[in-house]
C-alpha cells in the first residue's frame, strides 16, 4: 500500500460538537446549541412547531458542554500529537467570533481562543485544516432572516470569513467553506438554519438557501486569491456512493439521477464552476422555479472555484424503484433501501469500504481536483476497561478497511491528500446528539445525560492509528 510522503494522516472535528464552552468569552448562541440530545433529535427538528427556542427544563442541549475541548485543548491536541497527526480538521464557532453574525467588528476573545489552538497545532507540526461553518451559524440569523433562504446571509457570512483568513491566512493553508453542503438536502436545519417553520419544507427556499452559500463560497475563494494565492480552499461534500439494487435498467436510471441530486449536484457547482446540464430536470421534479441571482452570481461561480473536494463517507446508497417490498426497508441516512450485502452498524448505517475507492475514483474522473477524505468512521457503542481503555478491534477492522480502498483509489491514479477519520476523540453526535456514539481514538468518560468526569483514556485504536501513521498506512 502507497501513501504519498505527504499524505495528510489526521484527525476531525467540530467546535459545536466537542467545544462546549457555549457562552463563554463572548460566545453567541447557535444553532447546534438549540439542537435537544437524543436518538429523536431529528424528528424534533423536522416538527413543525420547532422554532429553536431553547426550553432547559425540557430538554438537554449536549451542545453546551460539549466534551469541554476549549477548556482542554491542549490535552486533546497533545494527544493527536502522540498519535503522529500530520493535520488536525477542526471548525471555527461562528458564534465565537460574531455571537449574533450582523455585528460590524469581531469579537477578540473569540478569535484569541483559535489563534491558540491554531499556534497548538503548529507547535507540533501539526497542519490545521478549518471548516469555516460547520453546523453552527449564529441562532440569530437562523431565527431573524430564517437561515440562508436569505440573500443577507452572504454578506455575513463572508465578514466572518475575512476576519479568519485575514487573522489566520499565514498560518492555515487548508480551509474548508461548508461542512457538507448537500447536508441542505437531507437536513436543512443543521446546513441552512431552516427548519419547517422557516420553509425547511420547500425545497424552493431550499435551492435558493444553497445558491447562497454556493455564491458565498465562491466568494471567499476570491478573497482568499487576493489575500494569499497559497491559500487552499475547498468544499465538503457528503459522498454516500450510490448503486442500482440490481440491471435492471429502471433502477440504473433511478440511481444515476439520485447519484446526479445527492452526490453531483453540489460538487458541479462548487468544484466544476456551473450548475449542471440536468438543474432544469431536477427542479422540475420538486416543482422548484427559476432561482433568484444577482446578474454577476454566474459568472463568479465560474471563476471560483474551489481548488480541491473534501468529502465525508460513511455509507453507499442503494436504489430500488422496480420491487415495491425491497423499499419497505430504510436504507442509509441518505435513502434508498437496505443493501443485503453490506453490514449495519448499531445506528442502522450500512457500512462499505469498497464505495469510498469507488466514491473517490467517480469524483476524480470528473472533477481532477485533488480530493481528501475529511470524515469517516464508526459510531459505535465503546466499554471502557476497569484498567480504563477500550478493545475497539471493530472500530480498527472499519478503519483498516476504508485505509486499504483508499490505498486502491491512489493506485487508481486519485490524488487523495489525505484523511482525517471523524471524532477522532469523542465528542456530541450531530444526528442524535448523543455521547453513546462514539468514533475516538480516545475514550472521553462522559455520558447521555452529560455526567462524568471528562477524564481522556486511549482506547486500542489509538495505538493501532499511530503505528498506521507511523507506517504511512501500509501497516494495518
Ligand atoms: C457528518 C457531520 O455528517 O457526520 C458530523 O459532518 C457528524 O458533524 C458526522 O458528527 C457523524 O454523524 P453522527 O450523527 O454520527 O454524529
Amino acid at each position: 500500500m502507497t501513501f504519498p510522503d505527504n499524505f495528510l494522516w489526521g484527525g476531525a472535528t467540530a467546535a459545536n460538537q466537542c467545544e462546549g464552552a457555549y457562552l463563554a468569552d463572548g460566545k453567541g448562541l447557535s444553532i447546534a446549541d438549540a439542537m435537544p440530545g437524543g436518538k429523536d433529535r431529528f424528528k424534533k427538528l423536522f416538527s413543525p412547531d420547532f422554532d429553536w427556542t431553547i426550553d432547559e427544563s425540557r430538554n438537554y442541549y449536549p451542545n453546551h458542554f460539549g466534551i469541554d475541548h476549549y477548556n482542554r485543548y491542549e490535552e486533546d491536541i497533545a494527544l493527536f500529537a502522540e498519535m503522529g497527526f500530520k493535520c488536525y480538521r477542526f471548525s471555527i464557532a461562528w458564534t465565537r467570533i460574531f455571537p449574533k453574525g450582523t455585528e460590524a467588528e469581531p469579537n477578540e476573545r473569540g478569535l484569541a481562543f483559535y489563534e491558540k489552538v491554531i499556534d497548538t497545532c503548529l507547535h507540533y507540526h501539526i497542519e490545521p485544516v478549518v471548516t469555516i461553518s460547520h453546523y453552527e451559524m449564529p441562532l440569530y440569523l437562523a431565527k431573524e432572516f430564517g437561515g440562508w433562504q436569505d440573500r443577507q446571509l452572504i454578506d455575513h457570512y463572508t465578514r466572518y470569513a475575512r476576519v479568519l483568513l485575514e487573522r489566520f491566512g499565514d498560518k492555515v493553508t487548508y480551509w474548508m467553506t461548508f461542512n457538507e453542503i448537500n447536508g441542505a438536502l437531507h437536513f436543512p436545519a443543521l446546513s441552512l438554519g431552516m427548519v419547517p417553520k422557516t420553509g425547511a419544507g420547500n425545497k424552493q427556499l431550499v435551492f435558493q438557501g444553497l445558491h447562497h452559500q454556493f455564491v458565498a463560497s465562491s466568494l471567499v475563494v476570491k478573497m482568499a486569491r487576493e489575500l494569499n494565492p497559497e491559500l487552499q480552499i475547498g468544499m465538503m461534500t457528503i459522498y454516500a456512493t450510490g448503486y442500482a439494487f440490481d440491471c435492471h435498467p429502471a433502477n440504473q436510471v433511478a440511481n444515476m439521477e439520485k447519484n446526479q441530486e445527492v452526490n453531483g449536484f453540489c460538487c458541479e457547482v462548487q468544484a466544476g464552476g456551473a450548475y449542471p446540464p440536468y438543474t432544469q430536470r431536477l427542479f422540475d421534479k420538486y416543482g422548484v422555479q427559476p432561482l433568484t441571482m444577482a446578474p454577476e452570481d454566474e459568472q463568479l461561480l465560474k471563476e471560483y472555484p474551489v481548488d480541491y473536494i473534501g468529502l465525508s463517507y460513511y455509507m453507499s446508497t442503494t436504489i430500488d424503484v422496480v420491487d415495491p417490498e425491497a423499499a419497505k426497508v430504510a436504507g442509509n441516512l441518505t435513502g434508498g433501501i437496505k443493501n443485503p450485502y453490506l453490514e449495519t452498524s448499531e445506528w442502522g448505517w450500512q457500512t462499505d469500504a469498497a464505495g469510498l475507492r469507488i466514491g473517490l475514483n467517480e469524483l476524480y474522473q470528473r472533477f481532477h481536483k485533488p480530493l481528501f477524505v475529511v470524515e469517516n468512521g464508526l459510531g459505535a457503542v465503546d466499554v471502557l476497561t476497569e484498567d480504563k481503555t477500550v478493545h475497539d478491534d471493530y472500530r480498527i477492522n472499519y478503519l483498516a478497511e476504508h485505509i486499504t480502498e483508499m490505498g486502491k483509489a491512489i493506485a487508481d491514479g486519485v490524488n487523495l491528500i489525505g484523511y482525517t477519520p471523524w471524532g477522532c476523540i469523542d465528542l456530541v453526535s450531530a444526528s442524535t446528539g448523543e455521547m453513546s456514539k462514539r468514533y475516538g481514538f480516545i475514550y472521553v468518560d462522559k455520558d447521555d445525560e452529560g455526567n462524568g468526569t471528562y477524564d481522556r483514556y486511549r482506547k486500542d485504536s489509538f495505538y493501532w492509528y499511530q503505528q498506521v501513521i507511523a507506517s504511512n498506512g501500509s501497516d494495518l
